[in-house]
């Protein structure tokens, strides 16, 4: 089954109004393959999600960066996924390394998390990843494959989730991982859905990028037959995440 390239722009805690509206109207003025030939969303920070997607063009989506657990209620600085349900959000970006890291998601907290804002009808972008020390000895299949056990545990249909491999020692730093790196990592993850949640699962959904990705480096890493699109940190905010949506033809 074919699988549409994904390349997604996550904005993380950037922006101003002013410049959030700059990089919109760069975005709308943009030549870019049809939605039939690439799937793009934006992840602006809540603040700005819907003034992003009240000027947004109609072929492009946004994306929230995290939601709550579960329902909303006395959780004070949550954002709920009925919330951006009501608001017409789409997407979630979920388990980014960052909040894993510096929040202490766990695990099992991430797979929670997926499963409840699957539940009540939003897609979701779910990150995993290795750090550079669990790389170099050797543990990164060990690791990842963990992360998405702990997604796979909670969740039965895979139709709205796109997994994102972004390992952490690429995440900011410039050092992207090869092609080679990435396409060995993103097999190993399809065929651990194949054994381990179904043949059909592994071969729709979506094993997509991150780290350092960049006009300059995009083609090479999208012609790998198990990367299926990108998560774009820095690189969003700028006119090159173009190049970027365009290395998917
Ligand atoms: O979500 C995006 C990733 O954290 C990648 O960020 O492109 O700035 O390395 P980066």
């Amino acid at each position: 089954m074919a699988r549409k390239f994904f390349v997604g722009g996550n904005w993380k805690c950037n922006g101003t109004t002013e410049e959030v509206k700059k990089i919109v109207t760069k975005l709308n003025e943009a030549e870019v393959p049809s939605e039939d030939v690439v799937e793009v969303v934006v992840s602006p920070p809540f603040v700005f999600l819907t003034l992003v997607k009240s000027l947004l063009r109609s072929d492009f989506h946004v994306a929230a960066q995290n939601c709550w657990v579960r329902k909303g209620g006395a959780f004070t600085g949550e954002v709920s996924a009925e919330m951006l349900v009501n608001l017409n959000i789409p997407w979630v970006v979920i388990g980014h390394s960052e909040r894993r890291a510096l929040l202490n998601e766990s695990n099992e907290f991430v797979g929670d998390k997926v499963a409840y804002a699957l539940s009540q009808g939003l897609k979701v972008i779910a990150c995993i990843g290795e750090t550079l020390e669990q790389r170099e000895s050797g543990s990164t299949m060990t690791v990842v494959a963990a992360q998405t056990k702990a997604i796979a545990d909670k969740v039965t249909n895979w139709e709205n989730v796109v997994l994102a491999y972004e390992p952490v020692w690429a995440i900011g730093t410039g050092k992207v991982a090869t092609p080679a790196q990435a396409q060995e990592v993103h097999c190993e993850l399809r065929k651990w859905l194949h054994d381990n949640v179904g043949a059909g699962v592994a071969a729709s959904t979506r094993i997509i990028y991150g780290g350092s990705v960049n006009g300059a480096n995009c083609k090479e890493l999208a012609a790998q037959p198990d990367v299926d699109g990108f998560l774009v940190g820095g690189a969003s905010l700028k006119p090159e995440f173009i190049d970027i949506i365009k290395a998917a033809t």
